[in-house]
């Protein structure tokens, strides 16, 4: 068997060429190579300093880092991107049209690559803590979608970062599904079961070569817990400790999927505040900084996730101390943790973060007053639509109070209210299920919406006419055509505006 070539980045970076289509490994900025996108990105400037056209078309498992989305899009290197992204840069050329962005759902992702609905895969380049001459890649601090980008692209670069240690091996479940007809189930029937590799195994003849890094992941901290995101935390807590106590949801608890974010940590947190609640386990796609924290006071007793995103200083205290974190975590591909089948039958409860929320219960995660992409469906929806129960959390109110996040009509649709449970701001909990429209307005209002947009939203509802629904067609988006005109929903009028 032949050792492995080494490379430097530049070489790695020559060899990938325009218009073709790259697979990354990483999920958020944990596990996401750095060295060779940032060498893309450099030779991009060059081939267009001499006048010559260069883009690729970049897939991930989700968001990457600053080196990777930020660099190339600020290289005006990316042509097409797909599932998800969170870069100031690249957010700024999809909403100027300048990258063609692709939102998707991250469970089928690796599924599409794998049909081969988005192309070929030419290369893979895949961050490793090991890679041996055998051809077995041991991965970083996330899986993703690596396990399928390996084995259909034509060839794989590998960004071997001593900053991860090699005692990694173990932390990966790869597992890749068959394709159908004949499909058989998924056996995880509990977050920690065990159903894969530690490695992912290709073929030693397809690995380009190797480039050597030490380099921590580019992932950020969190802001400190605010009044307002403790508001929304402890509603969420009080909610689940009155279904434990009404018997909706057992006594053991059910594993947690929590969003990213400020919200999303606070929320973590307040569950384990409450006394009501007992310790628990996640089945997750992100495992974030307050996972960690919990952890260690055993509060969270196992956590399954896709990446562990948290800040190096963490990520250097789990590695400090692995003997108790490694029988506690375990990363498995973007298809396993977000797979509808698994959540479902796990009876996950799942929380997610909303832009906006409409008086039906319908939620927007990724456009911002109808046409800006923040960052995208991610797995929200994923989770959303199998969970066991499906709750949605937002503050009331954004950018200093002149905006609603709750609306008439959302506008832009990513889970539907056949989906959404529960809606969570920092004024209370509308618990829709089971619930007419009306009824789900209702409570929306009353609930939820911040108190200066109460009456504006009332008035709304009495103009809706005599449908199954509240809704009025002429009127539906007169708050955000509103917040165009003056800069603030509050000034919202609705006389003039025909009612259906
Ligand atoms: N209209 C306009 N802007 C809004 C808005 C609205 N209704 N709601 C929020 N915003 C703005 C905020 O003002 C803020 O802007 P800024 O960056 O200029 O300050 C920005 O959107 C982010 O809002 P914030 O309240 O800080 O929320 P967040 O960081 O918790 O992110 C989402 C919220 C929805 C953008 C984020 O959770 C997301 O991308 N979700 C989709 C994917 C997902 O759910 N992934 C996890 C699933 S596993």
């Amino acid at each position: 068997m032949k050792p492995l070539t080494k490379l430097t980045v530049e070489e790695a970076a020559q060899f990938i060429e325009h218009g073709e289509t790259i697979g990354v490994s990483g999920f958020t900025a944990a596990g996401a190579p750095k060295a060779v996108p940032a060498a893309i990105a450099a030779k991009a400037e060059v081939e267009h300093a001499a006048g010559r056209p260069f883009k690729i078309n970049l897939i991930s498992g989700a968001s990457t880092g600053r080196s990777l989305d930020g660099a190339l899009a600020r290289a005006k290197a990316l042509g097409f991107r797909t599932p998800y992204q969170s870069d100031p840069d690249l957010r700024r050329s999809i909403n100027a049209g300048e990258t063609h962005f692709f939102d998707m759902h991250l469970s089928r992702l690796p599924q599409d690559v794998r049909y081969g609905f988005l192309g070929p895969v030419r290369t893979a380049i895949i961050e490793a803590c090991d890679v041996t001459k055998y051809g077995e890649i041991v991965l970083t601090s996330s899986v993703g979608a690596a396990p399928t980008f390996c084995h259909k692209a034509d060839r794989i670069i590998v960004e071997l970062n001593h900053y991860h240690p090699s005692f990694l091996r173990g932390l990966h479940d790869i597992f890749e599904p068959e394709d159908p007809p004949g499909r058989s189930d998924i056996p995880v029937f509990h977050p920690s079961d065990r159903i894969g590799q530690p490695v992912i195994q290709v073929d030693p003849a397809k690995i380009l070569g190797v480039v050597e890094t030490k380099l921590p992941d580019e992932t950020g901290a969190f802001d400190p817990i605010s009044d307002l995101t403790a508001q929304i935390g402890h509603h969420v807590a009080d909610f689940f400790a009155r279904e434990i106590k009404r018997g909706l949801i057992p006594k053991t608890f059910l594993p947690v999927q929590s969003g990213v974010g400020n919200t999303a940590n606070a929320v973590l947190m307040a569950l384990a505040d409450n006394p009501v609640i007992p310790n628990f386990q996640m089945y997750t796609e992100v495992i974030q900084d307050a996972v960690i924290a919990l952890m260690e006071k055993e509060r969270v007793t196992f956590a399954s996730g896709c990446s562990l995103t948290v800040p190096s200083a963490t990520l250097e205290s789990i590695y400090a101390d692995w003997e108790f974190f490694r029988t506690r975590l375990l990363l498995r591909p973007q298809e396993i943790t977000n797979n509808p089948e698994v959540v479902r039958r796990i009876g996950t409860i799942s929380v997610n973060t909303a832009i906006e929320v409409d008086l039906s219960g319908n939620v927007n995660s990724t456009h911002v007053l109808g046409k800006h992409m923040m960052n995208g469906i991610g797995g929200s929806a994923d989770f959303a639509r199998a969970a066991f129960l499906s709750m949605f959390i937002c503050p009331s109110t954004a950018k200093g109070g002149k905006i609603s996040t709750i609306v008439p009509m959302v506008s832009h649709l990513d889970s539907s209210e056949h989906s959404v449970c529960v809606i969570v701001t920092e004024h209370g909990v509308a618990d829709l299920r089971g619930k007419s429209p009306a009824s789900r307005a209702q409570l929306i209002v009353e609930n939820c919406a911040h108190p200066d947009y109460r009456p504006l939203l009332r008035e709304y509802m009495a103009r809706g006419g005599n449908g199954h629904s509240v809704q009025s067609l002429g009127a539906a988006f007169n708050m955000h055509l509103e917040y165009g005109r003056s800069g603030d929903m509050r000034n919202t009028q609705w006389s003039g505006v025909p009612s259906n």
